[in-house]
């Protein structure tokens, strides 16, 4: 049984995080950062009391449906990566709680697993309404510790409801099977049963819409989970797991641990009471987590890197592609696994196109994200605009020219001119690892072959995007290319009902529509013999 101490449960229900908000002096300020400014028009401490008025503020860990704090009361500090802010101080876990929070996830299971599809289904009901009722807080918090325009924030969180929408449905929907027997006195059923307890590893990319990818369908087998979020995004995760308590969804089905990921980690693949790990995150770390669960033979889903090719034919609709190539490059200012990370672009359309992109990205507004207009926020911290610079000096220094940007954004911080930059080849970093931001490499090609060649020459495999009006080629490009997603003529394919994973190093397993299912069921075989007497 779960032993949590008392002192460490927060008494009221409803207790607020403690959002802690800082005077300049005391901005995380990085080495070599250029000066703050700001142009928030949306004050970030209305939102912040917003928030914590509905009681959607949460500091502490939820283990078997109490709010906790870490046993030796450590903390972390979130920040707003527009501004440098301390947000909130949260709960700093490791171990010991990951174990807690295992053995109430473990106990929950045996009464969640056995509730009827139906009672399982209202319950994702009930908690698609909450999460819906509350959009615009859960946007504003996105927006808040993770630097999104609102407007994006606020699609994710549509995104991630739906999930937990279509899931409340598909619940009902786990049929098993009847094989006919080769023996006449036999009777050979399959049926499918949830796997168990289910750890949740997610990425601060979409801090609702990667959660509810797993929980929702794992709740729905009858499953029940460990959600460890990013540390740089814990809050959102807490929100929504506040309105999964909110929606009668039982103490344990659903508890949360953030703070010393290694730890978490580490326990989470020890437990033999955990028997799946699903992980959204960088390629590195799913391999440790591939290795790490075959000490106890745990099923693993792994949604990893991408390095996707966006290819632009001759023959392609110029508008159509710009504007899509545009959406799968800069959506979350390039900072989602399945951002176009090269565009391949055909001679005969190659400077007509990037002169189009050009002017396209000038237009595209940076700034905080609750700014009105801005569709370009901050990228995530320092690590990240250190990685898009290096990637760029790489390439210039091997011949790429910058079209547009390609440096810094005067607003300062961790934004960055989102950037088109030309002539870009093959053996430059651009062109071989995930950039994670806002910068468009064009990479020229002649013959469909070579860039199917080009395409396809990555150990990645997760989304690819093609441009074309010649209805056959969309299809023969599309069959050969060897990822799990394609975009024709289409810069933004993610949906709930739809299959989302990647081949190669991008991963294993699927998320989202009905195959999202198949990552939490066991398949168990029963034959039933002497079935001919009376
Ligand atoms: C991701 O970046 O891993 C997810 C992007 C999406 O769901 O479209």
């Amino acid at each position: 049984m779960n032993t949590l101490k008392a002192s460490r449960i927060s008494t009221a229900a409803g207790r607020f995080a403690k959002l802690i908000w800082r005077p300049s002096h005391l901005v995380r300020v990085h080495a070599s950062a250029p000066p703050l400014t700001r142009q928030i028009s949306m004050d970030a401490q209305s939102v912040a009391s917003r928030l914590s008025n509905s009681g959607l503020l949460r500091s502490q860990g939820l283990i078997g449906g109490k709010w906790v704090d870490a046993y030796d009361r450590k903390t972390l500090k979130v920040y707003n990566p527009a501004t440098g802010e301390v947000v909130a101080d949260v709960s700093c876990m490791g171990g010991r709680e990951t174990n807690d929070a295992i053995s109430s996830a473990y106990d929950a299971f045996h009464s969640w697993s056995k509730l009827t599809a139906a009672e399982r289904s209202r319950f994702l009901r009930r908690w698609y309404d909450l999460l819906i009722a509350h959009r615009e807080e859960l946007g504003q918090l996105i927006t808040l510790e993770q630097g999104k325009p609102l407007k994006e924030a606020l699609g994710e969180v549509s995104y991630g409801a739906g999930f937990i929408e279509f899931y409340a449905e598909e619940a009902k929907r786990v049929y098993g099977d009847i094989i006919p027997s080769p023996l006449a006195d036999r009777r050979l059923f399959v049926l499918k049963q949830p796997v168990g307890v289910v750890g949740s590893i997610t990425p601060w990319n979409f801090p609702l819409a990667m959660i509810t990818r797993k929980v929702g369908p794992a709740l729905a087998c009858g499953c029940t989970v460990v959600i460890k979020p990013s540390e740089l995004t814990p809050l959102t995760a807490l929100a929504a797991a506040e309105l999964s308590l909110q929606a009668g969804i039982p103490p344990g089905v659903v508890n949360v641990v953030m703070g010393n990921a290694p730890e978490i980690g580490d326990s989470l693949l020890a437990s033999t009471q955990v028997r799946k790990i699903t992980f959204t995150g960088s390629t590195a770390v799913g391999k440790k987590l591939m290795t790490g669960a075959g000490g106890t033979v745990k099923r693993v889903s792994l949604e990893l890197g991408g390095n996707a090719p966006c290819i632009v034919f001759d023959d392609a609709d110029l508008d159509v592609a710009v504007k899509g190539t545009l959406a799968a490059k800069f959506r979350n200012s390039g900072q989602t696994c399945v951002c176009a990370n090269r565009v391949l672009v055909q001679e005969g359309i190659y400077e007509k196109f990037a002169n189009a992109l050009s002017k396209a990205v000038q237009n595209l507004q940076v700034g905080d994200g609750f700014t009105e207009g801005v569709v370009q926020g901050p990228l995530i911290n320092e690590a990240a605009v250190r990685k898009v610079e290096s990637f760029i000096e790489d390439a210039i220094s091997k011949g790429a020219k910058i079209l547009h940007g390609g440096k810094r954004h005067s607003l300062g911080m961790t934004f960055y001119e989102p950037t088109v930059i030309s002539d870009v080849k093959s053996e430059m970093l651009l062109s071989r690892e995930e950039v994670f931001g806002p910068v468009a490499p064009l990479l020229r090609f002649k013959t469909e072959d070579e860039a199917i060649h080009l395409a396809n020459d990555t150990n990645a495999g997760l989304a690819a995007y093609i441009f074309t009006n010649n209805m056959q080629r969309s299809w023969r490009v599309s069959e050969a290319l060897e990822y799990g997603l394609v975009g024709v003529n289409e810069g933004i394919i993610s949906t709930e009902v739809a299959p989302f994973g990647g081949i190669k190093q991008s991963g294993l397993g699927r998320e989202g529509s009905k195959y999202g299912m198949d990552e939490y069921l066991e398949v168990k075989y029963v034959c039933l013999g002497n079935m001919n007497s009376n």
